[in-house]
């Protein structure tokens, strides 16, 4: 398995930006009942957002990445502390407020997964300006992922800005958002974008049923100057359409648990090879074996990096002619 997750090879610095961190908590109940107090079985407290769900699946990985984060108040101190444990070099900035939490109940009977997401603080500029500082210098001329929302007050233009700055400066963007967000990136040429179908369906403006459609409207963006294009498509795997060629990789077959997290997974998978100096195809498939590996664990908890080796034997990357 060394072979195929090449650690051996030199990587190239990696930075992550989580601007709308949070503290997730997930609890595990056996049924909730209306008006009636439940108790839980099980607690967990993970750090959560996606650059920081990003970097823990990269140090899963064994790949060191640096990652950025706006923190505010006890619950940004308890998020700084999770941080501390769970990344190799966390970077907090402090805010006013609080930082939100993100609960998730996992019921057991009947099995149902509820979610509710809380409201980050506001950025001030000045906070906005030292965590971007920190992060471009961070990167310095290799990957800067960008994935997420961004909280209140912060303009929807900050990932095509940054771009911009991580291209100057010789680096590679990375992009996971939707929206504004995406759209705005995309101008700016960046390295790696990861739609999942139903995003890239809105950015195209169009229904992408068949993979043929996925893969025309990969391949339109890609001229006009995104250089990767990675459309996960959950239980069917993803496609990536590169300058030398498109390829297609099938999910493997796993009893799924949780996909929360497969994505943020998958763009570890993909920003790790990359970052070793993999093939297009290889990044494809150990981004795949990441999001399949994460959609097989229970609630927040991401793949395990000796399941990998077994994943990646099931996965085949088939060439696609467009
Ligand atoms: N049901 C599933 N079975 C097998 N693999 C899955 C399943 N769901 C997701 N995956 C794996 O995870 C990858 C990413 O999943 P998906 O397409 O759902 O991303 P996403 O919509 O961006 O997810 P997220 O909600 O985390 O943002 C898929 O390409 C696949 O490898
Ligand atoms: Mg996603």
């Amino acid at each position: 398995m060394a072979d195929a997750l090449t650690l051996d090879r030199p990587c190239q610095a990696i930075a992550t930006l989580t601007l709308n961190p949070a503290v997730d908590i997930a609890y595990e109940v056996d049924r909730l009942v209306d008006d009636q107090k439940t108790h839980a079985r099980t607690t967990r407290y993970d750090p959560g957002g996606n650059g920081i769900n990003v970097a823990r699946a990269l140090k899963e990985l064994m790949v060191c990445a640096h990652s950025c984060c706006i923190v505010a108040g006890n619950v940004g101190a308890l998020l700084q502390r999770l941080l501390q444990h769970h990344l190799d070099d966390p970077h907090c900035v402090e805010v006013e407020g609080e930082t939100r939490i993100n609960a998730t109940i996992l019921q057991a009977e009947p099995p149902v997964q509820y979610e509710v997401t809380g409201i980050g603080p506001r950025v001030s500029a000045l906070a906005l300006a030292a965590v971007r500082e920190r992060f471009l210098g961070l990167c310095k001329e290799g990957f800067g992922v960008l994935t997420g929302s961004v909280p209140p007050g912060v303009d929807e233009h900050i990932y095509a800005e940054l771009l911009r700055e991580i291209r100057a400066q010789g680096g590679f963007g990375v992009v996971d958002a939707h929206g504004t967000l995406l759209h705005t990136a995309i101008v700016e040429k960046p390295f790696i974008i990861k739609p999942n179908r139903y995003e890239l369906g809105l950015l195209c403006g169009r229904e992408l049923t068949r993979l043929e459609d996925v893969a025309e409207e990969s391949r339109r963006l890609q001229r006009q100057g995104v250089e990767y294009i990675c459309v996960s498509l959950g239980s069917e795997g993803a496609l990536l359409v590169g300058p030398a060629g498109s390829f297609y990789a099938r999910a493997p077959a796993i009893a799924v648990r949780s996909t929360v997290g497969s994505g943020d997974s998958m763009v570890a998978g993909l920003v790790a090879a990359f970052a070793r100096r993999q093939r297009p195809e290889e990044a494809l498939r150990l981004a795949v074996a990441c999001g399949s590996g994460t959609a097989a664990q229970p609630g927040t908890a991401i793949f395990s990096y000796n399941d990998l080796g077994a994943l990646l034997q099931q996965i085949e990357v088939t060439p696609l002619d467009i």
